[in-house]
């Protein structure tokens, strides 16, 4: 397929923005979306500096009508959806299950799980009419595993690894392709935010086989393949990307 369109959220920052950056590499043209219009302007000379064409739209992936006009304003200026990355995300308030409230429960599940929903909803709908496509949801080892204090997060991306592999079933149907990347500790601001701490970071790291937190072009790497046409009979999955974390 010569030059692929590629939506990413949350596309500002950490994974998305490495995963933004290297599809630019492979020579596809980019939607990238996020809450912050300075930041998307900057990625979008950085884009165009690679030669990509790129737009930025402005979206917060828990208003329904922001990402239908997402992909909508998407197909309006590139004609199709190849790619779709649903990385938006928040790792919310740690804690002990007891100390959780209505308000930390919706600031989690509002973004990881409703802002996928909505994310496939419409993206699917724009795959479901070209008979192709291939959605990446962004998941964690989280979605896999459990840790104490992350009972939100991790029900969240549990969440979204069911989501993945319910849309494939029924993208299948139609030609259109649906994983999940699953990464482990990946240095980002929020592996900064969820650890809190330099020790705390240290702690987790020590417990990673590879000894160190993922580059955010490690996952992205993942993320590129699954949306290539390397990875055709590959749907209903979730990739762990972990340095070795959960085989231990
Ligand atoms: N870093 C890790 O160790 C790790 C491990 C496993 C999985 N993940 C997952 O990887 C994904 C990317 O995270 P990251 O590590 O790259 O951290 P990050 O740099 O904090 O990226 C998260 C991005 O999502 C955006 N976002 C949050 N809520 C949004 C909303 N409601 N609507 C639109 N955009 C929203 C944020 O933008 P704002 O600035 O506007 O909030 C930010 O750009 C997340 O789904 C995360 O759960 C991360």
């Amino acid at each position: 397929m010569s030059k692929p369109v590629i939506l990413i959220t949350g596309a500002l920052t950490g994974i998305g923005r490495a995963t933004a950056l290297a599809f630019a590499r492979e020579g596809a043209r980019l939607v990238v979306s996020g809450r912050q219009d300075a930041a998307g302007q900057a990625l979008l000379a950085e884009l165009q500096a690679l030669d990509a064409e790129a737009l930025f739209i402005r979206a917060d992936v828990r208003r329904d009508d922001e990402v239908r006009d997402l992909v909508d304003q998407t197909v309006a200026h590139f004609g199709r959806l190849d790619v779709a990355v649903n990385n938006a995300g928040t790792e919310g308030q740690r804690g002990a299950i007891t100390e959780q409230t209505v308000d930390s429960y919706a600031a989690i599940f509002e973004t990881n799980v409703l802002g996928v929903l909505l994310s496939m909803k419409h993206e699917l709908r724009v795959m479901q009419a070209q008979g192709s496509g291939s959605v990446i949801n962004v998941s964690s080892i989280l979605g896999h595993v459990a840790a104490p204090g992350t009972s939100v997060y991790t029900a969240s991306k549990h969440a979204v690894e069911g989501l993945t592999k319910a849309a494939a079933l029924e993208a299948a149907a139609y030609g259109a392709r649906v994983n999940a990347v699953a990464p482990g500790p990946v240095e980002t601001g929020m592996l900064n935010r969820f650890t809190g701490n330099d020790e705390n970071k240290a702690g987790l790291l020590s417990a990673v086989p590879l000894k160190r937190a993922a580059t955010p072009d490690e996952i992205a790497q993942t993320i590129v393949f699954l949306g290539s046409n390397k990875a055709p009979f590959l749907t209903g999955q979730s990739i762990v990307v972990d340095g070795g974390y959960s085989a231990t």
